[in-house]
């Protein structure tokens, strides 16, 4: 049987399976921390930063998803360093992709109260042809954020039809086939897992993609 731990989350006794994220932890009393690769049955990839929390006496600022809770830990969730983070990651993120499906994300933007112009209009952002190369979804990836979701679901976490992967490095790294083939030459069975855990409409169910596109919505 797992033993409970005592910690302390934004000034907040908290106790916790010894086996607990700190994720898990706070939004068991009711702390809510932002999330954007995790997905509650996939696999955390860790590859966001999103969730990241002060921890005190520990040099970094730690990823909630991941991290295991510790007894007598002091963890702090919306310290100015915490928020400083977020506030980047999303500028970044709003600087270089298409977040126009991810209100989640926007409404976050306001939250943190980022502005990804600072940067400049200057900007490099992905910039691709829809893909549309079968009877059920499309890709976007000016809209993709790497979360590696659909990578997940895709692969065992789900569906281990392994039809999706990555390609290309630094700011060319892409979701993509393999040899970027279509997706009906692939080993994808159109299951939709992927579509359904997409978080930010990069890939989406072919009618919804051309009812929207038929009314401008
Ligand atoms: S949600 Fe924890 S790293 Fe992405």
């Amino acid at each position: 049987m797992t033993s409970t731990i005592s910690l302390t989350i934004d000034g907040q006794p908290v106790e916790a399976p010894a086996d607990a994220t700190v994720l898990q932890a706070a939004e068991a009393a009711g702390i809510t921390i932002p999330t954007l690769c995790h997905h509650p049955n996939l696999t955390p990839p860790a590859v966001c930063r999103l969730c990241v929390v002060e921890w005190e006496g520990r040099r970094t600022l730690q990823p909630a998803c991941v991290t295991q809770v510790a007894a007598d830990a002091v963890i702090h969730t919306r310290s100015p360093r915490v928020d400083l983070a977020r506030r980047t990651i999303l500028e970044m993120l709003a600087t270089t992709v298409d977040l126009s499906d991810a209100p989640e994300l926007r409404a976050m933007l306001a939250e943190y109260d980022a502005h990804p112009e600072r940067f400049g209009e200057d900007l490099t952002r992905r910039e691709h042809e829809v893909i549309i190369d079968n009877s059920f979804f499309v890709r976007d990836y000016d809209k993709c954020v790497l979360c590696w979701r659909c990578v997940e679901a895709c692969g065992t976490d789900m569906e281990h039809a392994f039809a999706l992967g990555f390609s290309g490095r630094g700011f060319e790294t892409s979701i993509a086939t393999f040899f970027e083939n279509p997706m009906p030459e692939t080993t994808c069975v159109f299951c939709g897992n992927c579509v359904g855990v997409c978080p930010t409409g990069a890939l989406k169910d072919r009618r919804v993609f051309e009812l929207e596109m038929a009314t401008d919505y």
